[in-house]
């Protein structure tokens, strides 16, 4: 019915995986962006966050010609670091999301951090489909522009096609291992059941990446009713503390449910004991852009759920990561929030 389609909010999808394996450059592919090469050693250190709106989510599955109508507004993804040194990053971007893509290189199956994220997502009983990255890496792949996986791998010679089957089985048998039942998305009719969807994608020459879209998608629709009721009670989390030119200290949050205002008082967790104070600014980037790079911010009176927002507020310096935003409402008790914020 209407009301429950208006009643949905954005599902947050999280891409964890190995360190190189991809997680950035597919981001990138998606939003046409080129983030990954601006990073310090080609390596992400900051939880990131890109809102996606239905209509080019819907745009860029077309071509599968499935029924890619989005109920929802869209889709925040959350990118996490790989890097072994930011385990407590990646539990953070995990805790938050309402299902993952867990990225793994072709070229070298499942390494360390994809068993920690793994360990994390069964731990959390988070579903996931598996991006079986770099596919273009086969020797003698023939590139096929953002086509769907199965259009471009009937376009690969015999020699690819069976290195491809030779490395997929590969993997198949390392995520049993990790008693992980997995199988080709499009030969999966146990979705959703215990067999996690491969998903074969290049970041670079973008084959897989409507096939990856539209299962997010899909997976929307089964789960909406259940998970993705919007409810108008703040829940926020603090990703970041970061000092930006011209703002002083903000803070990076992803807005999981409710609204906030400019002007609002909130509470957040500080090394010294609860912060108290103002909203000075929401600030958004644009639509299919990064939240952790510096580019040009959106600023807004207010901002319902789901969104990545930095904001800027006096005080903030002491901020804690990983911890909860409130807001103080009128008829609030600010003690009892103050003790809430203890405790987080
Ligand atoms: P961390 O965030 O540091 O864990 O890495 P990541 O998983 O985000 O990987 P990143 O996007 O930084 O990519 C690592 C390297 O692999 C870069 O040099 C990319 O250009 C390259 N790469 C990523 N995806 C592909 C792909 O599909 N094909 C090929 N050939 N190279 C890729
Ligand atoms: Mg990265
Ligand atoms: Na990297």
């Amino acid at each position: 019915s209407g009301r429950s389609e208006y009643n949905l909010r954005s599902p947050i999808c999280c891409i964890m995986g190995h360190v190189d394996t991809g997680k950035t450059k597919l981001l990138d592919c998606i939003r046409g962006t080129n983030v990954q090469e601006g990073e310090a050693g080609g390596i992400t250190q900051q939880i990131g966050a890109t809102y996606f709106p239905a209509e080019n989510i819907r745009k860029r599955t077309k071509e599968l010609k499935a029924d890619a109508n989005l109920k929802v507004p869209g889709l925040l993804v959350i990118d996490t670091p790989g890097h072994e040194s930011f385990a407590s990053l990646r539990s953070r971007g995990s805790g938050l999301c309402d299902m993952a893509i867990l990225v793994v290189d072709i070229m070298h199956r499942l390494e360390r951090q994809t068993v920690e994220s793994l360990n994390l997502l069964k731990m959390r009983n988070t579903n996931f489909v598996i991006a079986l990255n770099k596919v273009d890496r086969l020797y003698g792949w023939k590139a096929c522009d953002n086509a769907s996986i199965v259009k471009a791998m009937k376009q690969q010679s015999r020699d690819v096609q069976s290195e491809f089957r030779m490395r997929l089985t590969q993997v198949v048998t390392e995520f049993k291992e990790q008693g992980i039942n997995t199988e080709l998305y499009y030969k999966n009719r146990d979705m959703g059941k215990g067999t996690f969807s491969i998903v074969p994608a290049s970041a670079i020459s973008g084959e897989g990446i409507p096939d990856l879209l539209l299962l997010l998608v899909q997976w929307t629709a089964k789960t909406m009713a259940e998970r993705l009721t919007y409810s108008n009670e703040v829940q926020c989390t603090v990703l970041e503390v970061k000092v930006v030119e011209g703002h002083g200290t903000t803070i990076d949050v992803i807005l999981v449910n409710g609204v906030l205002r400019d002007g609002d008082q909130i509470v957040v967790c500080g090394m010294q004991g609860p912060i108290v104070t103002s909203i000075r600014s929401l600030l958004t980037p644009d639509a299919m852009k990064e939240l952790r790079v510096k580019g040009s911010y959106e600023h807004h009176k207010e901002i319902k759920a789901v969104q990545g927002i930095k904001i800027t507020a006096q005080g903030l310096e002491h901020a804690i990561t990983g911890t909860s935003l409130y807001v103080v409402g009128p008829d609030d008790d600010m003690e009892g929030i103050k003790e809430a914020v203890k405790g987080d």
